[in-house]
């Protein structure tokens, strides 16, 4: 390492190669000062496995190190451990931190019920407001660098739907902040990374985790890993919006693919969140912090059109703005035309002090992508892909446990359920932070009394990606066909299943799935190469944005009403008597099957009174 310590040295400093997960004298550097650890086979093994390194995968890793020192845990990424849709979130990080001003937990857990449109189990939703406000603190004396009050309070702001200043926050860069003091934490507490990894499978003994099967990307190995417990927190899927998605490239649900082949259920597939303000070209963030401060929502006509909508007006919860806009712009009152149109969002009158101080970021992001200063110019905006209310279903919220022994899940990649059909800003890096710490703290108790499997299963099931790998990537095919269909899957999954829906659009975006699955069927990668073959990741990944893309269509045809992102044009009403209900997608001998859940109530009465 040089002299002068740079922060890729610092994050390569915790990153480690699969060969030092062997029962060899690797493990012993790699956990230097702890027992070896290791499969009785030889096999690469690891106490706790964490497939994810955002938000919920780094908190997950560091609350196992934090309760376990002895246990060896491991965070397997595709990229940097510091690339990932955490940072995504910039507006900030809901939690009651300030009760003078009549806030509570309750209020926080009523303004998450109401603003899911009452899909969220309130059971679950008070348990997580409660740990909310203890996790701002706790990131503020980790060393967190919030945005401040003149008093040295963390600094917090309105987001849509809440009844009170609740979000906590580090001008617009929130989720890239909170990410950056996670990360710090667990490379301090001895989280190892395996960078440029990508999961495959998860292998199951016995009902029971034995392991996963992964790929390095940089030279093409693909092996098993044994895991005495595994958290799955690889994020959502909202890339099956494959070119209008705030969210980066490597948001294709990699674990709810996998989780669903070993049987779990994806909960609330269907509940899609579109954020209002994506740039007008590509869809990256304009935080709602912009409203959050006072910005507005503007039409063709110079209006604040939201007043004909809801009485929060801009700061309403996001499903109403996104289709506010969406009305605007259909009934000729937006700007241009087509997949291009736009409304404008202006900040101008916040002045050049407060956009500089506390949104700089989409300042940037408005250059970089529109050529526009917001200072002086409204920044032209349309609804973008943004959130995956539904997950890999989970049985207990306090250890955020599955049906299957020995594997966890946290954050977007789970659903609990908190955001039912309509995540509110600012609680998805609460969920993060707080679903992540729940899941390490039960991965890392339940691999306490276990033991490594023999591996057997999981070697057999790298051995069958091996040979696909031989079978798939023989350099022959069109260069551009597998990202021609990319493209095919993004424009359908976003004309037929998005902002508004329609039975006869989703039926028809069904059969259009089938013929991209078959088509999907019948390609090979463009490159035989194991080293770097980047080429192979994306088709793993649009496989797995087809499978999940099928399981929301599925679950989007059955939901006859409209709740939240859901909206259906032919049954616009919400229906409790038939849908307070969970959609369960479940994967059986390669054929998807709906079932129902119902919802946990009891709490907040449905009919949007506020309690006492
Ligand atoms: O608009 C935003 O800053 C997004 C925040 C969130 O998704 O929580």
């Amino acid at each position: 390492m040089s002299e002068k310590f740079t922060r890729r040295e610092f994050l390569q400093s915790a990153c480690i190669s699969v060969g030092a997960l062997a029962t060899t004298a690797g493990a012993t550097n790699v956990f230097a000062g702890e027992l070896p650890k290791g499969n009785e086979n030889g096999l690469p093994s690891v106490d706790v496995l964490i497939i994810g390194s955002g938000g919920a995968g780094l908190r997950a890793a560091t609350a196992v190190r934090k309760q376990y020192p002895n246990s060896t845990v491991v965070v397997a990424t595709k990229m940097m451990p510091s690339r990932n849709a955490t940072c995504m979130a910039e507006g900030g990080i809901n939690g009651v931190t300030d009760f003078s001003n009549g806030d509570s937990f309750k209020l926080h857990a009523y303004d998450t019920v109401k603003g899911a449109a009452y899909l969220a189990d309130q059971d679950a939703v008070v348990k997580f407001c409660e740990a909310a406000g203890a996790v701002i603190h706790e990131l503020d004396y980790n060393g967190m660098l919030f945005s401040r009050k003149d008093n040295g309070d963390v600094a917090f702001r309105f987001m849509g739907g809440a009844s009170k200043k609740r979000c906590n926050y580090a001008a617009d860069k929130t989720g890239h902040v909170l990410m950056h003091a996670c990360l710090d934490d667990a490379i301090t507490a001895g989280v190892k990374f395996l960078m440029d990894h990508e999961l495959l499978e998860i292998g199951l003994e016995d009902g029971k985790v034995e392991g996963v099967v992964l790929r390095n990307i940089q030279d093409g190995q693909i092996y098993p890993v044994l895991c005495k417990s595994l958290v799955i927190a690889t994020g959502g899927y909202t890339r099956i919006f494959y070119n209008r998605t705030s969210v980066p490239f490597i948001a294709t649900g990699d674990g709810i693919a996998a989780a669903l082949k070993v049987g779990l259920g994806f909960e609330d597939p269907e509940m899609l969140q579109f954020h209002p303000t994506g740039v007008q070209n590509g869809g990256t963030l304009i935080t709602e912090a912009a409203r959050g401060e006072g910005g507005y929502l503007l039409n063709n006509k110079g209006e604040r059109f939201m007043k004909n909508y809801h009485e929060k007006m801009e700061l309403a919860p996001r499903d109403v703005v996104a289709r506010a806009i969406e009305t605007e712009i259909r009934e000729g009152r937006g700007f241009g035309e087509g997949m291009s149109a736009y409304v404008l969002c202006d900040v101008r009158h916040l002045g050049k002090d407060t956009i500089m101080k506390k949104l700089p970021k989409i300042r940037h992001t408005a250059m970089l992508f529109q050529d526009i200063d917001l200072i002086e110019q409204p920044v032209p905006i349309r609804p973008t892909a943004h959130y995956s209310m539904g997950g890999i279903e989970v049985a207990k919220f306090d250890d955020m446990s599955t049906k299957i022994p020995g594997i966890y899940v946290g954050g977007e990649a789970s659903c609990v359920s908190i955001h039912g059909a309509n995540r509110l800003g600012g609680n998805s890096l609460t969920d993060a932070v707080v679903t992540g710490d729940l899941a390490g703290k039960g991965a890392g108790a339940y691999a306490q009394n276990a033991k490594f499997a023999s591996g057997k299963k999981t070697s057999e099931l790298a051995k069958m990606w091996q040979d696909k790998f031989k079978a798939i990537a023989t350099g022959e095919g069109g260069v551009n066909d597998m990202y021609a269909l990319r493209e095919e899957l993004g424009k359908n999954n976003w004309d037929l299943m998005g902002i508004f829906r329609t039975g006869a659009k989703l039926d028809q975006l069904s059969k259009n799935l089938e013929a991209i699955q078959a088509k999907y069927d019948t390609l090979k990668v463009p490159n035989q190469n194991p080293v770097m073959n980047t080429a192979f990741t994306d088709y793993v990944e649009l496989g797995n944005l087809i499978l999940l893309s099928r399981a929301a269509c599925l679950a989007a045809q059955n939901r006859l009403e409209s709740r939240g992102a859901h909206t259906r044009e032919d049954y616009p009403k919400r229906d409790d008597v038939n849908f307070l209900k969970h959609s369960i997608v479940t994967l059986k001998d390669g054929k998807l099957e709906l079932s129902y859940k119902d919802v946990v109530t009891g709490i907040f009465s449905l009919d949007g009174k506020k309690p006492e």
